[in-house]
């Protein structure tokens, strides 16, 4: 059985698999299509994907599975990654992540029930002078402590 698509997804998605010459080609635009829908890429919208692309499902499964901005499960409503790279950890990336963890009530790749904050760890963010740092969503924080992390919690509503 096919996902609920709108009419909208259906149509953007026909138009992307025909700008490459090959359908396998439009597969991280097709995800991406999707995910912005619906939030994730769930086992059945794998299938759904690789039958439109003429994929086996578990060559789709390898790319949701690579990438990481390809997301299994829907994110709160805010995403925070701690940088847990070499910079950041000499600096006290895994202080910042356990007092997230315990002040969030969740563990690393999972999100609070009342799905306003889902919490990740990830590779170098590329602003390691400002080490240890997160981002919420698309917005940089640096030279955490505690008391900063307190702030940047409280200041999302
Ligand atoms: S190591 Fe954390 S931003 Fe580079």
């Amino acid at each position: 059985m096919s996902p609920e698509y709108s009419e909208l997804l259906r149509q953007r998605i026909a138009e992307v698999i025909a700008r490459y010459p090959k359908k396998e080609a439009a597969l991280l635009p097709v995800l991406h299509l999707v995910q912005r829908e619906t939030g994730s890429i769930s086992p059945e919208e794998e299938k759904f994907i690789a039958g439109i692309l003429d994929l086996k499902p578990i060559k789709v499964r390898e790319v949701v599975t690579f990438y990481t901005m390809i997301l299994r499960q829907p994110l709160g409503k805010y995403h925070v990654q701690v940088c847990s790279n070499l910079s950041c950890t000499l600096l006290g990336a895994g202080t910042i992540i356990d007092y997230l963890k315990e002040k969030l009530g969740i563990e690393i790749g999972q999100t609070t029930p009342d799905k306003k904050f889902s919490l990740s760890t990830v590779e170098c963010l590329g602003a390691c002078e400002q080490a240890p740092c997160l981002m919420v969503n698309f917005d940089y924080y640096g030279n955490l402590d505690k008391e900063r992390i307190d702030r940047i919690l409280a200041s999302l509503t």
